[in-house]
């Protein structure tokens, strides 16, 4: 997006505008960006997903760069049958800025026709997670690893194992992924976290607040995702706004994403933004969206809606 001042200036907003946090060590702004969305269109991950387009992928992961996005979220298995996000991300911006942090996950699986396979569990299956995101990003080390998980059962053993990698220098820092306050605690007695990525959003998740503050509390990232695509989920965003969301977005002249972005930014200096498109224009918007701020009236009225009408 770009403004022009009343001497007739136009300037494209960036990502700093959104602030910074530290990943451990690693500076990021706050406003990054998701690539779910760039192997297919359309948001799900599905053996059949219509490939997109290879050079309009690449273009916009230059362009997300281009606007200071320094914190990319991906995963080895954000892929269609003919494109790979680590690809993608290797094609487009090697060699790395030093800046560029990427984030991935392990733990979840997909097989060579791309069905949901077994999570990785073992320290095996989850050192070989590993070394396929170093293959494909063509890195021999990685900044960010969060381990996702499904349920409530007990990752000391799958933790201990990235941390041990982590001592053996294939990691540099750890993060979580779909976990509860325990999960966190049971990982820190481990090892250092320094990003917890849940779902969760305006008007979703409202039971998970307090989780929310509480990272922010420890110095520990929350990175939500599914921020603008909120009970679309995998699918995408619907559309169907709320109208406060649109009464908002109107007194700002932006679209419903970018107020959805924003109210997430208000929740604190610590939750960083992954929003994942692969739309040009909605790239610009979403970047911008981390300058946007809100007023006390307006957050009132958000976080009403965010309380009254939460889903997930
Ligand atoms: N840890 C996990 O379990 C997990 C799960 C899911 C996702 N993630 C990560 O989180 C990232 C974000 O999630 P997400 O990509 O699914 O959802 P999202 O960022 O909440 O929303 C993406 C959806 O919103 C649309 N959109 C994006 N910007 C827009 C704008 N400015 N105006 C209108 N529509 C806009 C996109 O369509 P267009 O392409 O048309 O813009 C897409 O339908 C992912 O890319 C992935 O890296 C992590």
């Amino acid at each position: 997006m770009t403004s022009t001042s009343s001497a007739g200036t136009t300037t494209t907003v960036t990502a700093t505008a959104s602030g910074r946090w530290t990943l451990g060590d690693l500076p990021v702004n706050r406003i990054g960006f998701g690539t779910m969305r760039l192997p297919q269109t359309g948001g799900a991950l599905v053996p059949d997903a219509v490939p997109r387009d290879r050079d309009a992928a690449l273009a916009v992961l230059r362009r997300a760069v281009d606007l200071g996005v320094n914190h990319i979220d991906t995963a080895a298995f954000y892929f269609s049958p003919l494109r790979s996000a680590n690809e993608l991300i290797n094609s487009a911006l090697a060699p790395y800025a030093d800046d560029l942090v990427i984030t991935t996950k392990v733990g979840p699986a997909r097989d060579l026709t791309g069905q949901w396979a077994a999570h990785a569990r073992t320290p095996e299956a989850l050192r070989g997670q590993v070394e396929e995101n170093l293959r494909q990003l063509g890195r021999d080390h990685l900044d960010v690893v969060n381990l996702r998980i499904v349920g409530t059962d007990s990752i000391a053993e799958r933790f201990g194992a990235l941390a041990e990698l982590r001592q053996a220098g294939l990691i540099r820092h750890l993060g979580l992924s779909n976990v509860t306050p325990a999960h966190l605690a049971e990982a820190q007695a481990i090892a250092p976290v320094v990003c917890v990525q849940n779902r969760y959003g305006l008007g979703m998740r409202s039971k998970d607040d307090a989780f929310v503050q509480d990272c922010g509390a420890q110095g520990i990232a929350f990175v939500p995702y599914y921020a603008i695509a909120a009970a679309g989920g995998e699918a995408g965003a619907t559309g169907a706004e709320p109208a406060e969301v649109l009464a908002v977005a109107q007194a700002h002249g932006v679209g419903p994403a970018e107020i959805r972005l924003a109210w997430t930014l208000h929740q604190g200096p610590h939750v960083l933004a992954i929003p994942g498109t692969g739309d040009p224009g909605h790239l610009a918007a979403n970047v911008a969206a981390g300058a946007l701020s809100l007023s006390e009236d307006e957050l009132k009225l958000l976080d009403g809606l965010h309380r009254s009408a939460t889903t997930g």
